[in-house]
């Protein structure tokens, strides 16, 4: 058997499938273009979907690539040998064109010759589809591993939990699956011990899945246009497999990483059990963060979606950075390995080298100060408990004043004995919203669906666009009849008597995007209402703001009266798009537009 790295194993994987006439296609994003299913691209299959429903590839039936994958359900996991919430899959694809036998052929091949692999036959074993009612028994894969060479008793057929794959969504093409295992000789974990246990005796290295259904929303399973290939092999945990390593950690896909925090922490990896799990998470964490800052559609640190996801991912390993005695910015020291290290296959990681560092460096500075206050709280809190339960509404305190993530403080619960009431969790969190919704209503005509960064940002773009409107459409009866702004996107109605003109349109959004380019801080005086009109500030004189008014201004480009809440600086906003222009009602246009981050 072949021990190679991982930049030879993704070099190898894709040589081969070149040579049996794959065309390599580039990674795509992280984050999935057109599902709102799901937060990350979770398999190879995610960017392909439409492809295997049938949609004309440009580069053809054949296709291989390294595809950037994220899957966090098991972050809790991550510290043992094998769970990383970022990985890079390799993946070989049939778009109608070769099916089960040549498949699993060029698997066979790939694994056991001694040109790729050279993996000794007898250490892998394999498991079919056993069928039910949505789809026969696998007999075709199975003969197949037979014919090749294969002994029958290193094959078992196992139900749909084990071998058949579908979609992260619920709809969407899926078939049987032929899964194919690395005995690494440990012992049985018991008599019924088999490929498909997760003792950890059998690894899984590779999956081919048989695409030919499409399960409809009413959970039927109808034939697809065409059959397909999807295959997937984890690069981390084949190298481990290649390497004879202990887990996927101690390959050289990690050496380097590990050997920064060892100089960071003065600690070695292996000192001890917890400094096993402490390195292990620091350098899964800061790469999967690395790389979610660095994707060509990246996202930054925020408390919704998949910017919550990387908050988490980041302060997670803040703490246990701290737990090892890693000095404060070590977090971007460990980031610059990641980059070096991935760079030259991921060029988008160099291209956004600054974002990554800057984007870290900023979300440490946040909580580094509040992470020691909130440990300290935290511990204060235990103290006085009479049980063993930390309610909702203080684990809704660690949230709201030191920005715990509510899993967080659950993880630091259960390491100390203690459990969380997490529904008080949501509905304490629920009760704030609420609280604060009704706030920002009285505050503002219209209204936040919330306050979270992605809203914030919104409202401020929507001051941005107030104004850029009334420059463009140079009428200064343009007023602001109503604003309903979510997470996702704003909406404002404003009086203005027709359609407004495409050209119009984008030149608003010209004038907004410069406004964000410029970068310029935004600024809130509190005045009387009259001072206000003086200063030229739009927004509504009537007597139900007070005596005294609050004005933001942003630079030369807005100054309006409002309650706020407001970015604190117009760069932070992203890109800015006008997405629809309609009538709201007679004399009242409406305009949507969301806020791009890429
Ligand atoms: N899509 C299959 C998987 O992720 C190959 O396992």
């Amino acid at each position: 058997m072949r021990s190679l790295t991982s930049r030879e194993l993704r070099q190898l994987y894709l040589d081969f499938f070149k040579s049996k006439g794959h065309a390599v296609i580039p990674s795509a994003s992280l984050i999935p273009e057109n599902d709102p299913t799901v937060l990350f691209t979770t398999a190879g299959m995610h960017p392909l979907v439409p492809y295997l429903m049938g949609e004309r590839h440009p580069e053809g039936k054949r296709l291989c690539d390294v595809q950037k994958c994220v899957r966090t359900g098991d972050i809790d996991e991550v510290g043992d040998p094998s769970h990383c919430t970022f990985f890079e899959m390799l993946g070989n694809w049939s778009l109608g064109d070769y099916f089960k036998k040549e498949s699993i052929a060029f698997s066979f091949e790939f694994l056991t010759d001694e040109k790729w692999l050279g993996i000794p036959k007898d250490k892998l074993f394999f498991t079919c589809f056993e069928g039910d009612k949505d789809a026969p028994r696998d007999t075709v894969s199975f003969d197949r591993w037979v014919e090749l060479g294969v002994d029958p008793s290193h094959i078992v057929y196992l139900p749909k939990k084990n071998n058949w794959w579908g979609p992260a969504g619920q709809t969407g093409p899926c078939g049987p699956d032929t899964e194919i295992f690395y005995d690494t000789g440990a012992d049985p974990c018991g008599p019924d011990c088999k490929a498909g246990c997760d003792c950890h005796k059998y690894l899984e290295i590779w999956n081919n899945v048989f695409m030919e259904y499409n399960k409809t929303a009413d959970g039927v399973f109808e034939p697809l246009k065409q059959k397909n290939v999807d295959t997937g092999m984890g690069l981390d945990r084949t190298v481990a497999t290649l390497q004879g390593a202990d887990s996927v950690f101690d390959t050289d896909a990690f050496a380097d990483i590990i050997a920064k925090i060892s100089e960071l922490s003065h600690k070695g990896y292996k000192d001890s059990g917890d400094t096993i799990k402490a390195f292990r998470i620091i350098a899964d964490h800061i790469r999967c963060a690395v790389f979610m800052l660095g994707d060509q559609r990246g996202v930054t640190p925020s408390n919704v979606d998949q910017g919550y996801i990387l908050r988490r991912l980041i302060r997670r390993s803040i703490r246990f950075s701290m737990q090892l005695g890693v000095p404060e910015k070590g977090l971007c020291e460990i980031a610059k390995v990641v980059i070096d290290q991935y760079a030259p296959f991921y060029p988008e990681l160099e291209q956004n080298r600054e974002k990554i560092l800057s984007e870290l460096q900023r979300e440490e500075n946040r909580f580094a100060s509040t992470l020691k206050k909130g440990i300290r709280e935290f511990n204060k809190l235990v103290s006085t408990l009479d049980g063993k339960l930390i309610g909702g509404t203080d684990a809704f305190h660690l949230y709201d004043t030191y920005g715990f993530p509510i899993e967080f403080t659950m993880e630091l619960a259960a390491e100390n004995g203690y459990l969380v009431d997490v529904e008080g969790f949501h509905a304490a969190f629920k009760a704030h919203q609420a609280l604060s919704q009704a706030g920002a209503e009285q505050r503002f005509k219209g209204g936040l669906a919330d306050n979270t960064e992605a809203t914030t940002a919104l409202h401020t773009a929507t001051h941005l666009m107030h104004s850029a409107l009334r420059k463009v459409l140079n009428d200064d009866s343009v007023a602001q009849k109503g604003s309903n702004i979510t997470p996702e996107r704003l909406r404002f109605d404003f009086s203005f008597p027709r359609k407004v003109t495409p050209d119009e349109l984008r030149a608003v959004e010209a004038l907004v995007n410069e406004a964000i380019k410029a970068d310029v801080p935004i600024t809130c005086e509190e005045m009387t209402v009259d001072e206000a009109k003086e200063q030229g500030a739009i927004g509504l004189f009537e007597s139900r703001y007070g005596s005294k008014v609050k004005v933001y201004t942003m630079g030369g480009f807005s100054k309006e009266i409002c309650g706020g809440p407001h970015a604190e600086r117009t760069g932070e906003l992203g890109t800015f798009r006008i997405v629809k222009e309609e009538a709201s009602s007679a004399g009242v246009r409406r305009i949507k537009a969301v806020l791009k981050h890429d």
